[in-house]
């Protein structure tokens, strides 16, 4: 009967699914626009006498990291304007300002998914407020399962490179017109996570030794839509593919983060192994990912201190190549 239904309302049917699809991409145009994320970074500028250059996204069960901060102000997402607040157990919904040893750190406590709902260009609109705010560095953090057989829960990965699963099927947060005040339409992106930082954290977690946070390796993270976890045939082609890690956020906000001139250094804290065997008794579940986290949740705060210092040393020599797009609000807030 259904069938029947569509049929005989092809064309209504598909002039629907075209305004849905027209809708999705208006919406995430409008959240990245200049006009919309200024008006966040103006209200969080007026809110707090902070003026980070670095900012760090949490992944899920990694909030703990803004411990480290003194003197923060504190943004529920719901007070900011045109931000979207994070539904997700394990995220908390807020964005801080503060000092890590002197130095300004802006930390984002909860992100957004797409499996939460939102089109891809708001799930990284927070980064194009970084951007207007002044932020150079990006620190991305996330959960990830361990494809690498050699992975263990509790390690960590440097993201050295990614695969977007989603851009395979025209899905980014770029997609739509593009903003020449932010970084031009087509941007290469070889040089995606920072080099530097990555000798850095290497050598970082060395010196760390019996504190480290579990094994480091250096490894591509790819990025699925879940919210389900993966099948195995999914993980096997992905592993196929050279894939070491597999999560579901990290890309979009990385993608934004580079068009903008950004630099990023990025980890995965692996909170599980996938499992590669359709009859295995395990399954992979949520519980273990927040578990993880929290077992590795000192350690990382550790680690993640030692790169601020490092960022801020190194970061404050480097140019950042592109435009600077938020002038006028840099010029209206700045001390
Ligand atoms: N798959 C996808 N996302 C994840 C995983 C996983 O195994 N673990 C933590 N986030």
């Amino acid at each position: 009967m259904e069938a029947f239904t569509q049929k005989q309302n092809g064309g209504g049917l598909k002039k629907k699914l075209k305004d849905i699809q027209f809708q999705g991409d208006e919406e995430s145009n409008k959240s990245l626009s200049y006009e919309r994320v200024s008006v966040s970074a103006e209200y969080l500028l007026k809110g707090t006498k902070h003026r980070p250059k670095i900012a760090i996204i949490c992944g899920s069960g990694l909030a703990g990291l803004a411990d480290l901060l003194e003197d923060a102000d504190i943004f529920p997402y719901e007070q900011i304007p045109h931000f979207p607040v994070s539904t997700v157990h394990g995220h908390k919904s807020r964005m801080l300002f503060g000092l890590y040893q002197n130095i300004e750190v802006l930390v984002m406590q909860g992100r957004f998914h797409a499996y939460e709902g939102y089109p891809l260009g708001q799930c990284a609109m927070p980064v194009r407020v970084m951007k207007l705010i002044g932020i150079e560095n990006l620190i991305v953090t996330n959960a990830a399962g361990g494809l690498n057989p050699s992975f263990r829960a509790g390690d960590v990965m440097l993201v050295k490179d990614h695969i977007n699963m989603p851009g395979f099927t025209g899905m980014h947060p770029l997609r739509g017109p593009n903003d020449g005040r932010f970084g031009g339409r087509f941007f290469a992106l070889n040089d995606c996570y920072d080099k530097e930082y990555r000798i850095m954290a290497k050598k970082i977690h060395k010196n760390m030794e019996e504190n480290s946070p579990g094994a480091l390796h250096e490894g591509v993270y790819a990025m699925l839509g879940g919210p389900n976890f993966e099948t195995v045939a999914e993980l096997r082609m992905l592993k196929v593919c050279g894939v070491d890690a597999v999560g579901m956020s990290t890309i979009p906000e990385v993608l934004v983060a580079r068009h903008c001139g950004i630099s990023v250094f990025a980890f995965s804290l692996i909170t599980n192994e996938c499992i590669l065997e359709e009859d295995a008794d395990e399954m992979a579940n949520h519980e273990e990912v927040i578990a993880t986290a929290n077992h590795r949740q000192e350690q990382l705060r550790a680690f993640v201190a030692k790169m601020i210092i490092g960022i801020n040393e190194k970061g404050s020599k480097k140019t950042n190549g592109t435009i600077n797009g938020c002038a006028k609000v840099m010029a209206e807030y700045s001390q």
